[in-house]
């Protein structure tokens, strides 16, 4: 498809200034006297691009180089006192700046910035990763996936902030489209055909008709199939990222469905609530939890993948490579979450220590799918009370204070230990002497 444009230069240099903190601006014109220095062209590129033009706030800094970008980089980091990585063969470099930059009212510590050499892709056979060569910022765009990702800006001081756009990337974010530059798009790198519904949802954009043919006729010609689990599941993984992951996977089921994964998957309209009663449960749980480092994207896989039996999942984990703790997290929420459920839906009294070796040995993920999951007051109630107050108690003795009561180091030690953690969530101890005192009771009771 040939959509090159001769439409009048735009410039975005006020969007850029507008959007991206005064630090960043500052940078873009080190950057352009060091490429000068360098006889090196350089360029703005990508994702921010697209974002900016839609207003939207993003700082990944992707820098395309027509020049010598291990050059330039080396210039770059000695005059700005930073560090870079460089993979000499892709002619990329990532750069890490000690500037302190503000950004969404969060000071970041470092300003991180990937250069690549403009440079074409070969691709020799279908689905596989392709061979590299360096290029010009046209031939770069245009191995790139959409029109709304394929645009540049200049960083050049004479003419700062051009945009260049040659498949008309502008016209299709002010329509709303998502479409690729060229008929072999999706069977070059078939990834492209989630990245097509996750930008498609994430902006609420359509992908157009030409471009859904070329999806339809990808999957008839099996290349989802033809490409490598890892890199399936990495872009199913970006896709549980985005902001409303449920929307994204009800239009995967209808284009592409969950086949590739196992024939038992389906996201049906019980998954859609369970994926929207998650969204409100991590709202709930960022807020209360502050600080916590928890994969949500992994709350969301537990849900997808919860309906398959144990020794299926197990060889799903393995063939998609997923790493050993998440496929751990996963496995032991399938393992445990009926049970769990069960046991904390109940009725009757449970004590904390009841509740609290209950979700103890699970992950934060697995606590969260099955409070999403459930619509038990008791549930609910029990495991804010063991994530807010439960999981916080800790004991002011420790192994020294044991010794020092004569106890001998040893398995028996973590017995006592544990005992007297739950002695002290059922019955609140407040001093370190209510431990003491019940440890010596309990090691009595059990000579
Ligand atoms: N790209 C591509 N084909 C892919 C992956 C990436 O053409 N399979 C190109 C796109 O031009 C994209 C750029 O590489 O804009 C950077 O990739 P990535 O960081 O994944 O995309 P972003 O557009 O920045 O996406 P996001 O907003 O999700 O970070």
């Amino acid at each position: 498809m040939k959509r090159t444009t001769t439409a009048k230069a735009v410039n975005i240099s006020a969007r850029l200034k507008g959007l991206l903190p005064r630090e960043v601006i500052r940078l873009f014109k080190l950057i352009d006297r060091i490429a000068q220095q360098n006889s090196c062209a350089v360029f703005l590129v990508g994702g921010l691009i697209r974002d900016i033009l839609l207003g939207v706030r993003n700082l990944d800094l992707d820098i395309l180089v027509e020049g010598d970008t291990p050059r330039l980089v080396k210039a770059l980091v000695k005059e700005a006192r930073g560090s870079y990585v460089l993979h000499k063969r892709f002619g990329t470099a990532v750069v890490t700046l000690p500037w302190p930059v503000r950004f969404k009212s969060t000071r970041l510590a470092n300003a991180k910035i990937d250069f690549a050499t403009a440079r074409k892709e070969i691709y020799k056979s279908p689905a596989a990763l392709p061979e590299v060569a360096f290029s010009t910022v046209r031939e770069d765009l245009s191995r790139r996936d959409f029109t709304i990702n394929a645009m540049a800006a200049s960083l050049m001081h004479k003419n700062f902030g051009q945009l260049i756009d040659f498949f008309n990337g502008r016209s299709d974010l002010a329509g709303k489209k998502i479409r690729i530059l060229h008929d072999k798009s999706f069977l070059d790198d078939p990834t492209r055909i989630f990245r097509a519904v996750r930008f498609e949802q994430r902006f609420n954009f359509k992908i157009e008709p030409h471009t859904e043919r070329l999806i339809k006729e990808a999957l008839k010609g099996k290349m989802i199939e033809r490409t490598s689990k890892a890199r399936l599941k990495d872009e199913l993984i970006l896709i549980l990222k985005e902001k409303d992951p449920g929307k994204a996977l009800s239009r995967m089921e209808n284009l592409i469905d969950f086949g590739f994964i196992h024939p038992k998957i389906h996201f049906t309209k019980g998954q859609e609530q369970l994926f929207s009663s998650i969204s409100k449960t991590v709202a709930w749980f960022k807020s209360v939890c502050e600080g916590k480092t928890t994969d949500i994207w992994l709350v969301y896989m537990m849900a997808l993948l919860g309906d398959l039996d144990m020794s299926t999942l197990e060889n799903v984990c393995r063939e998609f490579a997923f790493t050993k703790t998440e496929r751990t997290r996963l496995c032991s929420y399938r393992k445990n979450n009926l049970e769990v459920a069960k046991f904390l839906g109940r009725s009757k009294r449970l004590s904390p220590s009841e509740i609290f070796r209950q979700l103890k040995p699970l992950s934060d993920e697995a606590i969260l799918c099955i409070v999403a999951g459930s619509n038990s007051k008791y549930i609910k109630r029990r495991i804010a009370n063991f994530l807010l107050k439960y999981n916080k108690v800790s004991l002011k003795i420790s192994g020294k204070d044991l010794a020092g009561l004569g106890l001998k180091a040893g398995p028996e030690f973590k017995k006592i230990l544990t005992a007297a953690l739950y002695a002290k969530l059922d019955t609140g101890f407040r001093h370190k002497k209510q431990e003491l005192d019940f440890i010596k009771r309990f090691s009595a009771g059990h000579k």
